[in-house]
């Protein structure tokens, strides 16, 4: 029963409420200017994230997906070609494979993490694929393996050091899908430095959809890379495939971004910092608050990883219960993802079944995710983990062997 205050899952209003002003002023220079596609508001915006990522260029793109397809597309991913990434992640990962003439294939994920299992990856590659003049082709539909995008999922960073070992022994491409990861860190041995999320491989894709970690106010997105020709060509590709207008050197796309969304996620990303430590924080507070919690698994964090937090996803053996309890105490909740890719009916073709990626099957039944953005209260935070609590208790009091907790 909820007798307090509710509890939303995302609150995307106190963040506007605190920009309002500067938002508007953006929105009256670019109507003054009549600028809405590319210029200064871009040119800015590109330069700004591409340094807060640690790459040498941003290309300033449409959405998630299409930085995803975009990057597949200039670093060369065709027709033909395979690309493999993990089944827990968000349909436009996949949908990008596609869109780009390519077919996914999935790896499993790791235990702790849900993000790519770097083991997984090397058993695909090895018992899965045929080398051929260092090529590496699936043994089962003979397509050539391009490419691997591994998901930064929930902010947390991907093994990237073992991903790109294996992709550097087997001539594979890395795009890094970082739509849920802007500013997350990796301790990297490779590279001998903390690395930003989406530097490391050729390209990172990341979305500016409202309640990501960065967020416009509208649909957005942009690759980052420090490969000059993988930049240009994806400038090409976002604009029909012009470098010069009506000169068309490809077939591209109208995958640009807005001038008064790149405005806006200038100014909001000067606040970015402070919004993921504040992420932090409220992960630090429920980690306190949850572990050793019966009943309840809360985020790992390996020690190579600072995570960007954009979300925090418990696992509970009794979710679907615990889901609605939390509910009833007035507390929203979220589930990434209910159903993983590999068994969703867009993907009946593809050839897996139950049992194909147990570990992802396993996260897609337990995880939770909570209410997490910057501002949430401590006091808010204690509200969750006390209704959790009692949740468990119930759990643990519960006569006759009842698992779920709930009485007859
Ligand atoms: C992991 C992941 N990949 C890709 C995307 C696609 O981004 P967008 O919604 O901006 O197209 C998202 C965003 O929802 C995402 O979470």
């Amino acid at each position: 029963m909820n007798n307090g205050e509710a509890i939303p899952f995302l609150d995307l209003i106190g963040q506007h409420r605190e920009l309002e002003g500067e938002i508007i002023e953006a929105i009256r220079a670019a109507l003054r200017k009549a600028s809405f596609i590319g210029g200064e508001a871009l040119d800015e915006f590109e330069a700004s994230f591409a340094e807060f990522t640690g790459s040498k260029y941003a290309v300033g793109v449409a959405s998630g997906t299409d930085a995803l397809k975009i990057a597949l597309l200039s670093a060369g991913v065709t027709t033909n070609d395979t690309v493999v990434t993990v089944p827990n992640t968000f349909i436009a990962t996949t949908e990008a494979i596609s869109q780009a003439g390519a077919l996914p294939a999935f790896v499993d994920v790791d235990e702790r993490t849900s993000n790519m299992d770097a083991r997984a990856l090397r058993g695909y590659v090895e018992r899965e694929c045929l080398k051929v003049d260092g090529h590496l082709f699936d043994k089962k539909t003979g397509r050539r393996v391009a490419a691997v995008i591994p998901v930064h999922l929930y902010g947390q960073m991907c093994d990237m050091d073992e991903i790109m070992a294996i992709a550097d022994e087997n001539g594979l491409i890395v795009i890094e899908d970082a739509c849920q990861a802007h500013g997350a860190l990796y301790g990297s041995k490779r590279f001998g430095m903390k690395m930003g999320a989406g530097s490391m491989g050729l390209a990172g894709a990341f979305s500016f959809y409202p309640g990501k970690n960065l967020g416009a106010c509208g649909e957005a997105g942009a690759i980052t890379t420090s490969n000059a020709d993988l930049a240009k060509k994806a400038r090409m590709i976002r604009d029909h495939g012009q470098r010069e207008k009506y000169f068309h050197e490809l077939e591209g796309c109208n995958g640009r971004l807005d001038a008064i969304q790149a405005a806006i996620l200038s100014i909001k990303l000067k606040r970015l910092p402070e919004w993921n430590r504040q992420r932090r924080s409220v992960a630090a507070l429920y980690n306190g608050l949850l572990n050793g919690m019966e009943g309840i698994t809360a985020p790992f964090e390996p020690e190579w990883s600072e995570s960007a937090c954009h979300l925090y996803v418990v696992r509970s053996k009794d979710r679907d219960a615990l889901k609605t309890h939390l509910a009833d105490a007035g507390i929203a909740t979220g589930l990434h993802y209910p159903l993983p890719l590999h068994l969703q009916k867009a993907y009946t073709r593809l050839g897996y079944k139950a049992g194909s990626f147990p570990v992802a099957e396993e996260a897609a039944k337990e995880g939770l995710s909570l209410p997490m953005f910057p501002g949430l209260s401590e006091r808010q935070v204690r509200k969750v983990a006390e209704a959790i609590g009692s949740f468990s208790v119930k759990d643990r009091v519960c006569p006759e062997g009842n698992l779920t907790g709930r009485m007859p």
